[in-house]
């Protein structure tokens, strides 16, 4: 069986995902893209082999052409499109994040939960890299005994100038909010930012780097810093330190040379080379899922919770307060 994905949104992630859809995942095809900017969407569905161009992303969602939804477009239209497929009765993966702000998010929870079983799955794709996933083995192996502490550490080479010291929370530590979450398997209950030195390397209006501490509910602390301008490459840590030991990611390597006595692994460049593995693993998964009639992969309850996080994260960036989180009842559906 061949799973027909419609895209929505053909930028980066968009191109990404599609190429992966047509090329490289077991079982999919791209039929159907979308995007406001209609050069680029004819340019992508050439790219991938002639998907059919659509005006809008509610004439793909509702096109028989389409058995699957996947929503690449900006932040500020997840909410519509995701709504939109849940009423078509469609299986929808979603970009992070689910949506911007929380009452959207809680619109695609009630919609869900009133449809009566999941459709929604949300890209957060670092459940799926080797590194993170052998980490969560080791902790719910019991080897490291119960977590106390977790290190978070994200770096990239540059940001353009239209990056904000917001969207280090809703755009980057989204993905720490997330995988911390995940790995300890509770939410996450306050946050704390406190802006370290800035770099000199940053635009003037960034604050680079950022600090966040978040609380969980059994008390364990997870440390966060997110460094937009590093200069040196694309750097992801984690370290879990429990009651018996401690268990860290490696950073991916696939070639190490020596020059001038010393040995050198090369650092990835960028997101895409860092995780790629990771998002063919999330979409593999995916697609084999609807292929055998499941939804797998993160809930639309993890997209809420993952939002509500970064939106009192935003505000604890404004005040350098601690702030403390709470959220809506889970619904069976996600428990
Ligand atoms: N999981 C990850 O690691 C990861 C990585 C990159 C991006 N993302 C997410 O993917 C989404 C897209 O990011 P990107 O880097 O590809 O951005 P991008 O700017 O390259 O692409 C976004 C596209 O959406 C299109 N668009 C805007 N409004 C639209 C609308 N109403 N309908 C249809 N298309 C519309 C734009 O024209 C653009 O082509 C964002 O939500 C981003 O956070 C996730």
């Amino acid at each position: 069986m061949t799973i027909r994905v419609g895209i929505i949104g053909t930028g980066f992630i968009g191109l990404d995902h599609g190429n992966k859809l047509v090329n490289v995942i077991n079982g999919s095809t791209v039929t159907a893209v979308t995007d406001v900017n209609k050069t680029r969407a004819a340019e992508v569905a050439a790219l991938l082999g002639g998907a059919k161009v659509f005006d809008n992303g509610h004439d793909l969602i509702n096109s028989d052409l389409v058995d699957a939804v996947l929503v690449c477009s900006i932040g500020e239209t997840h909410a519509e499109y995701t709504l939109a497929a849940i009423a078509a009765g469609k299986p929808v993966m979603c970009e992070k994040p689910l949506a911007p702000t929380t009452p959207e998010c809680e619109a695609i929870l009630a919609a869900e939960v009133a449809h009566g079983k999941r459709l929604v799955i949300v890209g957060f794709m670092r459940r799926y890299d080797p590194g993170y996933k052998e980490v969560k083995a080791t902790l719910d192996g019991g080897k490291i005994g119960a977590a106390l502490i977790m290190h978070n550490v994200h770096r990239n080479a540059t940001v353009p100038e239209s990056f904000t010291s917001f969207m280090t929370m809703t755009d980057s530590m989204i993905h720490e909010i997330d995988t911390t979450r995940w790995m300890l398997g509770e939410e996450i209950t306050s946050v704390q930012v406190a802006p370290p030195k800035r770099t000199s390397k940053a635009f003037p209006h960034l604050q680079d780097p950022q600090f966040a501490l978040f609380g969980m509910e059994s008390g364990v602390l997870s440390t966060s810093e997110f460094f937009a301008n590093c200069q040196y490459g694309y750097d992801v840590r984690c370290e879990l330190v429990g009651e018996l030991g401690t268990s860290s990611l490696v950073n991916p390597v696939v070639a190490s040379s020596t020059i001038a006595g010393q040995d050198a692994d090369m650092v990835p460049p960028d997101w895409r080379v860092r995780f790629g593995p990771a998002y063919t693993a999330e979409l593999q998964a995916w697609i084999t899922g609807l292929g055998k009639g499941e939804i797998v992969g993160p809930s639309a309850w993890d997209g809420y919770a993952a939002t509500r996080v970064t939106e009192f994260g935003v505000q604890a960036v404004k005040t350098g307060q601690r702030v403390e989180i709470d959220y809506i009842e889970k619904p069976a559906l996600y428990r």
